[in-house]
This record gives C-alpha cells, sequence and structure tokens, in this order.
C-alpha cells in the first residue's frame, strides 16, 4: 500500500438527478458514519452531474459532511458568451475540490485534446481546485505493447507546461479505455506498472518530491472484489470508480476496503 492517502472517488457520469443525488448522499454518508468510516486515513469524493452538485453541496454543508465532491470537466474560459458552459469559478463556488478532466468518454465524444485538457488543468488549479486527469490506453495499444509508453505520453502533453507547483496539485488517474465498464479490471500487476510509470515520468520531469506527492488512482471496472488486491500496490493511491460507484453500499464498501 502507498504511503499517500488513498482517493476513492465515484464519477457517476450522466447518472442521477438531483433527487437520486440527495437520496444516494443520505444513504452513502449513513453508511460510512455507520462504519465509523476515518475520513483522514481514506478520502472519499463523489462527482455528479452539474445539475446535482449544488444538492450535494447542500447535504455537505447542513449535515457537516465529510464526503468531498467535485466536476466531471469544465470550460477552459471564465466567463461570457458559451452557451453550455460551466467556469471552474462556478464550480469552486459550489464547494467542489476536484474537476475530472479529460476522461476517455470527454476525449471521445467531446472535441477535447491535448491543448483543450491543458486549458481545463490550468482553469481548475487558477480556481483553487485539483485536477484528476485521465489518461489510459485503448485495447489497441496494449496488444501493441505500447501502453505504458501511450499513458506517460499522455501524461507528458498535459505535463509539459507546468510549474513544479502546478504539478504537485496533480491527480493522475490511469484509466485503460478498455476496463471501463466492461467488468475486464487491468490487473494488479499492470494497474501498477502503468502507475510506477507514470510516477517515474513525474519524477523525471519535476523532481523526487512532487513524484512522490502525487496520488495515481486506478479506474476501469473497479468493484469490491478486487478492489483489496489493487490498492495493495505501492503506486495504486485510490480509484476512479463508474459503474460501481452508483451503489452507495458498494461504494461505501470499496472506501473500507481502499
Ligand atoms: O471514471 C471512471 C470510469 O471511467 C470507470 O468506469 O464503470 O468501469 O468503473 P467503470
Amino acid at each position: 500500500p502507498s504511503t499517500r492517502t488513498p482517493l476513492v472517488a465515484g464519477n457517476w457520469k450522466m447518472n442521477f438527478d438531483h433527487r437520486e443525488a440527495t437520496y444516494f448522499v443520505q444513504k452513502f454518508a449513513w453508511l460510512l458514519r455507520d462504519a465509523k468510516f476515518d475520513f483522514r486515513r481514506c478520502e472519499v469524493a463523489l462527482f455528479p452531474p452539474f445539475t446535482s452538485i449544488r444538492s450535494v453541496q447542500v447535504l455537505v454543508e447542513a449535515d457537516r459532511l465529510r464526503i468531498r465532491y467535485g466536476a466531471q470537466a469544465v470550460s477552459v474560459t471564465s466567463q461570457g458568451a458559451f452557451t453550455g458552459d460551466v467556469s471552474a469559478d462556478m464550480l469552486a463556488h459550489l464547494g467542489c475540490s476536484y474537476v475530472i478532466v479529460g476522461h476517455s468518454e470527454r476525449r471521445k465524444y467531446h472535441p477535447e485534446d491535448d491543448a483543450n485538457i491543458v486549458d481545463q488543468v490550468r482553469a481548475v488549479l487558477a480556481a483553487g481546485m485539483q485536477p484528476i486527469l485521465c489518461v489510459g490506453e485503448s485495447f489497441e495499444e496494449r496488444r501493441q505493447g505500447i501502453e505504458l509508453d501511450f499513458a506517460v505520453s499522455q501524461v507528458h502533453d498535459v505535463t509539459r507546461d507546468l510549474s513544479v507547483d502546478e504539478a504537485a496539485k496533480l491527480i493522475v488517474a490511469y484509466e485503460p479505455v478498455w476496463a471501463i465498464g466492461t467488468g475486464m479490471v487491468a490487473t494488479p500487476q499492470s494497474a501498477q506498472d502503468a502507475a510506477r510509470a507514470i510516477r517515474e515520468h513525474m519524477r523525471t520531469q519535476f523532481d523526487a518530491k512532487t513524484a512522490d506527492a502525487v496520488r495515481i488512482l486506478y479506474g476501469g471496472s473497479v468493484t469490491s472484489r478486487n478492489a483489496v488486491q489493487l490498492i495493495q500496490e505501492p503506486d495504486v493511491d485510490g480509484f476512479l470508480i463508474g459503474g460501481a460507484s452508483l451503489d452507495p453500499d458498494e461504494l461505501a464498501l470499496i472506501a473500507r476496503l481502499a
């Protein structure tokens, strides 16, 4: 297990309207309280769709919950005539701690290229939040045996313009595309290999202190059945969870195992 505080993050994707989000948070908070969950040992964060963030905030503030939350994407501009966009400041003012940036679904269904992803990272940092940068190879790169180079180059394309101070606030999520929503989880060894390669790259590009501090999550078909083995790996510092994060019992169980 790593020496960094693990982060268990639930990416709800396009699920849960504000009423469902309210129900989830109430039940989830109750489960963690009942289990005497230690939030100093492990951080827990939820990523609702934009329209449900305010409902999560209201509950977190009213009940002083130690659950954190964030958004799944952000605009690269700060305000103005950008129909349909949401700015980093708007998210920060809702109490968001994190923003997921460059998720493979965003890279696929929206025009998010490296330049746009760098700008999102910058916007998140400037608003005082932490970006969770998603990288990971598709099945084709894995078949060719170039998955580590691919993930590292995706990290490099975003981090090459960052300062050490900016890089220190980054969280990286290694999510191999073939593992997302398929039930085909990466083996603990391949999650570790990718996390190690990314950390080594951060060490070369920045310094040992930054590389040691950066949290690297694994994402892709994480459940309570595979979480224990994955978290044993020294460079895996937590999870970014899709499907399994929609069940409060399952997410609470993963948080307890992490
Ligand atoms: O961001 C988390 C995600 O892409 C993984 O999804 O459903 O495989 O846990 P899932």
